[in-house]
């Protein structure tokens, strides 16, 4: 397994990080058997990043990790590493009612992740989403001042902006900045990315697949289920559906040519975007954390990365990666 470091201050992860969030929820049904042998096989791989959010079907993904861990061989279990977001508030019917970023929250929100996980630390723990109501230099201040009790080891941001990285780094150390990042969501490439790179913080990538958008599967004519986050994305919409998947098509014509799958190509596009980049596969089955794990074998040359440019050019996607009033809830965004 390869390695990359979270920033200068973060630890070292496996290069590839398993996204968990699918395994509970936002894609419709998972099977919790092959969600756990999927978090097995991908430790027993040397995957060593599992993220997660304490709001994915309210505690139940941390509780599927807990369940994970405690069942895993004890050395993969002990060189785990959990990247956790909170303050997302939810309620019983699964609604989302804004975040929460304030210091007790924060640390409420701590005591009880730590419970469902099993585990005496976090090792990295971030805000899902900025709250606008509150300070990021409170909320950093109260997870900094867990990192100081030692529930916590390291400090992380998620879809935060430019501005609110700095004043965010000006409180304390932050490993990594955890931001959707794929060949079709480039946004943080102008600003973000030069500011993290300025300040010494890692990215964790997310929708590397642009959530299954681009990973080859996703047919034209998939029927997705009334709890999947995708049949109300933008870009899962009728005529921007198939203006992306025309854009997969052009991308499969480049993996062909060069013997790896488009979603390999994909992940492998994203990982030599930098060392500083960690991708987040959010694979839920055995068969394609097999295919992400097979992205670190391809190496992407000039002449590759020029032909990928060529089917899917930077700012080809079309429609907007959250519908717009999630889209008003990022920080990245403003
Ligand atoms: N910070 C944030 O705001 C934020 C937001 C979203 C996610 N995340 C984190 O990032 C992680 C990854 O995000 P994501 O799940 O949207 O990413 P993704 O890797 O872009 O999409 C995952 C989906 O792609 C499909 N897929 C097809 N082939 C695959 C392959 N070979 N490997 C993996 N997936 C394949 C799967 O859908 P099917 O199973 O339906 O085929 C899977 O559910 C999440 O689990 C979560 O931990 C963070």
């Amino acid at each position: 397994m390869l390695h990359r470091t979270l920033g200068t201050t973060g630890p070292q992860v496996s290069a590839l990080g398993l996204g968990c969030m699918g395994m509970s929820a936002l894609y419709g049904d998972a099977d919790r058997t092959e969600s756990i042998a999927t978090i097995h096989a991908a430790l027993d791989a040397g995957v060593t990043l599992l993220d997660t959010g304490d709001f994915y079907a309210m505690g139940h993904n941390e509780m599927l990790i807990g369940e994970a861990l405690r069942s895993a061989p004890a050395g993969a279990r002990e060189q785990a590493l959990t990247s956790v977001k909170f303050g997302a508030l939810r309620d019983p019917d699964g609604g989302w009612s804004g975040y929460d970023g304030r210091p007790a929250a924060v640390k409420n929100f701590a005591a009880y992740s730590l419970q469902r996980l099993g585990l005496d630390h976090i090792d990295v723990y971030r805000i899902a989403r900025v709250d606008p109501d509150v300070p990021i230099e409170e909320t950093v201040g109260a997870i900094a001042e867990l990192v100081e009790a030692g529930h916590v080891r390291h400090i992380g941001l998620s879809e935060a902006g430019a501005d609110t990285i700095r004043r965010a780094a000006a409180v304390a150390p932050i490993a990594d900045l955890q931001i959707e990042y794929s060949l079709i969501s480039r946004g943080i490439e102008e600003q973000i990315l030069p500011a993290c790179r300025e300040l010494g913080i890692g990215i964790t990538a997310y929708g590397v697949l642009s959530r299954g958008l681009i990973s080859g599967h996703f047919t034209r004519d998939r029927q997705l289920a009334a709890n999947d986050f995708r049949g109300m994305s933008p870009r899962f919409q009728g005529e921007n559906l198939q203006r992306n998947l025309d854009l997969v098509d052009a991308l499969r014509k480049v993996a062909e040519d060069r013997g790896a799958s488009v979603a390999q190509t994909a992940i492998a596009w994203v990982l030599s975007r930098g060392e500083d980049i960690v991708p987040l596969v959010g694979a839920r089955r055995r068969d394609r954390l097999t295919e992400a794990l097979g992205a670190l074998d391809v190496r992407l040359g000039a002449d590759d990365l020029a032909a990928i440019e060529e089917a899917v050019p930077a700012g080809a996607a079309a429609g907007d990666r959250y519908p717009a009033e999630q889209m008003a809830h990022l920080d990245s965004e403003h």
